[in-house]
């Protein structure tokens, strides 16, 4: 993996979207454990969203935002997005939707083919799962590439973090790092398809 990795150039640099806003955030929490599980050649940076306002055709009408062309861009020249959101009444937090929905809009929709890996943790059972799904759906339509499996959906979060917030839970870190293998695979491969092909490109102009 490392060795293809750096046969296309440089790292994998990935966007680690939280979808909490909270100090003590367990999916903030999540990423960081990330950072340390994933692979070499793979830097997960954390991305703030609370400076996003809420959306407005309005104020798009204007021009992006200054913080939303940001993120826009971040968007475009990360190799992957990370995701870990809570659930909220079943469904995902507004601070994400409406990233997401800025980030969404035309020209150059920047979530198009890119790699996508989603994780989330709640306090009850069924992990964040109806979170993770509702987001897949929105992926979907927004036709980025999604890691399908295995699926990280952590509950009972009091019992996988310590009270700093490390991700203690031994086959949970296993399962976090092989959902960061398969997204390094994957933005690996699409890394190299566009490289193919912009030489094809140069080559017949
Ligand atoms: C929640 N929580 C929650 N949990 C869950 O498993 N399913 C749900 O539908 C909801 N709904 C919900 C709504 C609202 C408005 C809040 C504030 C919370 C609990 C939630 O999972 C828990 O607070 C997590 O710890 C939040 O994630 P962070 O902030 O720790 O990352």
């Amino acid at each position: 993996m490392a060795d293809v990795a750096f046969a296309s150039g440089r790292n994998i640099r990935v966007l680690g979207l939280s979808g909490s806003m909270r100090r003590n955030s367990y999916n903030t929490a999540l990423l960081r454990a990330a950072q340390e599980l994933a692979p070499c050649n793979m830097t997960v940076e954390l991305y703030d969203l609370s400076a996003i306002p809420m959306y407005n055709e309005d104020l798009r009408d204007r021009g992006y935002p200054p913080t939303v062309s940001q993120l826009r861009q971040d968007i475009h020249t990360s190799d992957a997005i990370l995701i870990a959101s809570p659930e909220y009444n079943r469904s995902v937090p507004a601070l994400l939707k409406n990233a997401i929905d800025w980030a969404s809009r035309r020209p150059d929709q920047p979530f198009k083919g890119k790699p996508i890996a989603i994780m989330g943790v709640s306090n009850g059972a069924l992990g964040a799962a109806f979170a993770n799904y509702h987001l897949r759906q929105i992926f979907v339509y927004l036709d980025a590439q999604l890691i399908n499996g295995p699926e990280v959906m952590i509950g009972n979060a009091t019992q996988k973090f310590d009270e700093t917030g490390r991700l203690i839970d031994e086959p949970t870190r296993t399962f976090v790092a092989s959902h960061l293998e398969r997204l390094m695979a994957l933005a690996v491969n699409t890394r190299n398809v566009m490289i193919t092909h912009r030489a094809a490109t140069a080559t017949a102009t």
